[in-house]
């Protein structure tokens, strides 16, 4: 099967459809927030009628095609799959905080071919195709190329992390790694979407991202957004991500800063006894 079989605008409008109902259902009154894996990781009913919507979408539009959402968490056999996190950021969207995101992958087993966020409420559209760069596309329609910037020293970096679920449970919970980078960078903002935290890497506004913990669909469009950008996406020991790492370190691809990344998150975390998260 050949890549230009599948349209991106076809994916964005199913997005922007996922969108549209998450909002909608925020505007009705949130009900059936719950816990997940545990209290503070939480599932609302919105997560769950997204994720049906961009299936159902993406199976009419491509029935070839695999799906790997992360409500329903079932790693497809096939050879070209969609990884889809119907809300990255949904504590925000719990809450009401506007910082939350729909993201979808198209996959070629571990390459990601293309790559949509779209930012809630604002509408920005994030997207990426493989070897054609990536862009921004405001909610006017104007859309423009995005670069990665070029800061290359981890003191004039601003960057973003943000924290595992399990954080009260274990010591490997970013906190030793936090404080190093907050220590050492011009700053260190959390904001509570992995997707969007890329997207930012992906437009030049921070220059660097990293996390541990992370799933495939927190990070498989915004990884290809980074790197269509110009920047670079590795594990914490400096192996290219891809799409079963378990950690991330997203940067404006410049060696020196992306150097001193890995080297910061190597020693914040040289206390920790399992401390290889690939
Ligand atoms: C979470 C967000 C958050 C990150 C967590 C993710 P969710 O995704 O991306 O920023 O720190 O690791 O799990 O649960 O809102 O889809
Ligand atoms: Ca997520
Ligand atoms: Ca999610």
């Amino acid at each position: 099967m050949a890549i230009t079989v599948f349209n991106i605008e076809t994916i964005i409008a199913v997005a922007r459809r996922a969108g549209q109902l998450v909002l909608q259902l925020r505007r009705d009154g949130l009900r059936n927030i719950r816990g997940k894996s545990n209290e503070i990781d939480l599932v609302t009913e919105a997560d769950l009628a997204s994720e049906a919507l961009i299936r159902e979408a993406l199976h009419e539009a491509y029935p070839f095609v695999g799906f790997w959402g992360e409500e329903s968490n079932q790693q497809p056999k096939e050879e070209f799959f969609w990884v889809v996190d119907p809300v990255d950021g949904t504590v925000n969207y719990a809450n009401g905080v506007p910082f939350y995101a729909v993201n979808i992958a198209l996959q070629q087993a571990e390459t990601t071919l293309m790559g949509v966020t779209v930012q809630l409420p604002s509408g920005h559209i994030y997207w990426a195709k493989r070897g054609d760069g990536a862009f921004l596309r405001n909610p006017d329609g104007d859309q423009r190329r995005i670069f990665v910037n070029h800061v290359d020293r981890l003191a004039g970096a601003l960057l973003t992390t943000g924290f595992p679920y399990h954080r009260a449970d274990s010591p490997d919970n970013n906190s030793s790694e936090f404080v190093y980078f907050l220590t050492h960078a011009q700053g260190v903002r959390c904001m509570g979407s992995a997707a969007l935290d890329l997207a930012n890497v992906a437009t030049g506004a921070l220059a660097g991202f990293w996390e541990g913990w992370l799933n495939p669909w927190d990070v498989a469009p915004g990884a290809l957004l980074v790197r269509e950008a110009g920047g670079q996406v590795t594990d914490y020991n400096g192996k290219e991500w891809t799409l079963l790492s378990r950690s991330a370190i997203a940067s404006n691809g410049r060696p020196n800063l992306h150097r001193e990344l890995l080297e910061g998150i190597q020693q914040a975390r040289a206390g920790l006894t399992e401390s290889r998260l690939g």
